[in-house]
């Protein structure tokens, strides 16, 4: 049994809002251990001893519809502190006899709450009885439920925070998990540790020796293979495999002809020469180009380079005998469920190419050591394992590479471009110190060519777009804001330097609408 399993923790109940992992990001950050549900699950789950204090999150929802709510109302008796966040305080309100309406003007975005009434919550959380929060919201709390008191109301939500102080259930109109709101994490950690009493009991820190123990429990003298990409996750899973069993784990790194500018040389000279892990590097540059000629539909190329990723993939890891487990660096949030709440099916932007695909063919056993972590605790743990902070840092990188920063055709010569103009936009991303404020950058090259005049001369190459976000987590982003001289400098250096690109476009759109990468 994982150790998880017996730590004490906070319950978030999910209701399908878009901050729900934010949430548990928060309260990791606090050094507390906590996991996420779906409400469909709460009907059905095992209340035990060490749940310390639920959450309810916020959702799309309206808590008058009813049979799309499969909420175990149950929870609101257990005697556990609870605090429910915007539809959570909805619920809270609505299941305890408060009403809730349609709020007359709803809020969204950054607002004002005054407070009213001293509160445990809320304790150096205001600023002279103020605080700026953020809201998302079009119902309200009409009515107070029965034997709560308000601590704080908003222009638009006269009863935005209540309490009932015997029972220890709060309610929040707002958000306490968005940086907008300044001073949420006050909020989280009195809930945390005054209101529930849980004791710090997560830290990354010691996440090192207790995950290399528990790798060295699970598989024994057994062999043990992983994919690995170069990436933060399957890097740290690659080190503390190597750790724990040593030349019992063979990674096997696939160069597809994909990659960034020198990524394989790099990754070769730190797994297999410094690290000394036993690696084996396949070049299949030639047959991934081959099997994407002519292909320019963008699921397409996914499939195919997910499918012959997993073919060269099987076909090494059959030459290594005995192999009884596969290492994976799944983390949490790919463990949560992330089922529409409304019930409708999630349609599919991108098939995503991982090696998630391999082992009920391969028979293989799982080994995920990062299956109860999100991404900034994996990279602090990448710290204690002494990997570089050249890896740890790295923006992500998708399975199918450089072939989806291409719409059209691929070709050598567009891939020897493309390699290129991204090394160049990266570097001066380096230089400028601006690679960390950035969640994720690239060049794209488009499969459109316009007139420049360079010399005297016309010239008729392709169009380079950059892009650059800001993200917490890849499922929303905003473009970051260069100022003008560095896009002047990176602009010039990529047209100058580079034969084949006459132009440089920024590409300053939100996910949602677009998408991180453009296929
Ligand atoms: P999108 O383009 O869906 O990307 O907004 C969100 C994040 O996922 C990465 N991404 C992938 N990662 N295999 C991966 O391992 C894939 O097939 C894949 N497609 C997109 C993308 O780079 C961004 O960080």
């Amino acid at each position: 049994m994982l150790l998880e399993n017996n730590l004490d923790k906070i319950l978030i109940i999910d209701f399908g809002s878009q901050f729900t992992q934010l949430i548990a990001r928060k309260v990791r950050e606090l050094n507390i251990f906590c996991e996420i549900i779906s409400h469909n699950k709460s009907k059905n789950y095992k209340f035990e001893k060490n749940i310390k204090g639920i959450i309810l999150s916020g959702g799309p929802l309206n808590v008058y519809q009813n049979k799309k709510i499969n909420f175990n109302k149950n929870i609101l008796k257990l005697n556990i502190p609870i605090l429910g966040i915007c539809f959570g305080h909805q619920i809270i309100s609505k299941e305890l006899g408060g009403t809730v309406k349609q709020a007359k003007s709803r809020e969204f975005g950054l607002a004002k709450v005054v407070k009213l009434k001293k509160s445990i919550l809320t304790q150096n959380f205001f600023t002279k009885n103020t605080a700026n929060v953020w809201m998302s919201h079009g119902d309200e709390v009409k009515k107070l439920p029965k034997n709560f008191k308000v601590i704080a109301k908003s222009s638009n939500s006269k009863l935005c925070m209540i309490e009932n102080l015997k029972k220890k259930i709060y309610g929040i109109q707002f958000h306490p998990e968005v940086s907008h709101t300044n001073k949420g994490k006050v909020i989280l950690r009195n809930f945390a540790l005054k209101i529930c009493k849980i004791k710090k009991n997560w830290s990354p820190k010691n996440q090192k020796l207790k995950l290399i123990n528990q790798i060295k429990d699970q598989v024994g003298n057994s062999k043990v293979i992983c994919a690995l990409s170069g990436g933060v996750d399957s890097s740290v899973v690659a080190n503390l495999i190597n750790n724990a069993i040593g030349k019992n784990l063979t990674c096997i790194f696939v160069n597809t002809g994909l990659l960034r500018k020198n990524e394989e040389k790099q990754v070769v000279n730190l797994f297999k020469n410094k690290l000394k892990l036993n690696l084996i590097y396949v070049n299949a540059e030639k047959i991934f180009i081959k099997k994407l000629k002519n292909i320019s539909d963008p699921e397409k190329k996914r499939k195919v380079i997910g499918n012959l990723f997993i073919k060269i993939f099987e076909k090494y890891a059959k030459k290594i005998k005995n192999v009884k487990y596969l290492a994976q660096g799944t983390l949490y949030p790919d463990l949560i469920e992330s089922k529409s709440v409304t019930g409708s099916q999630t349609s599919k932007i991108k098939s995503h190419h991982n090696v998630g695909g391999l082992p009920k063919k391969m028979k293989l056993k799982l080994v995920e050591p990062l299956k109860y972590l999100f991404k900034d605790e994996v990279r602090k743990l990448g710290l204690e394992l002494n990997l570089s902070k050249e890896i740890i840092s790295r923006h992500p990188f998708p399975g199918p590479g450089l072939a989806i920063r291409m719409p059209g055709v691929i070709t050598d010569e567009k891939i020897k471009i493309l390699k290129e103009a991204d090394n160049y936009f990266i570097s001066a991303l380096k230089e400028y110190n601006l690679y960390d404020k950035i969640w994720q950058a690239y060049a794209a090259l488009l499969p459109v060519k316009t007139v420049g005049v360079m010399g005297d001369n016309r010239t008729y190459e392709y169009l380079c777009l950059l892009r650059a976000i800001t993200s917490e987590d890849g499922m929303t982003a905003d473009y970051f804001q260069f100022n003008k001289s560095f896009m002047q400098m990176i602009s010039n250096k990529i047209v100058n330097n580079i034969r084949g690109i006459n132009r440089v476009v920024y590409d300053v759109t939100s996910k949602p609408p677009s998408t991180i990468e453009l296929e």
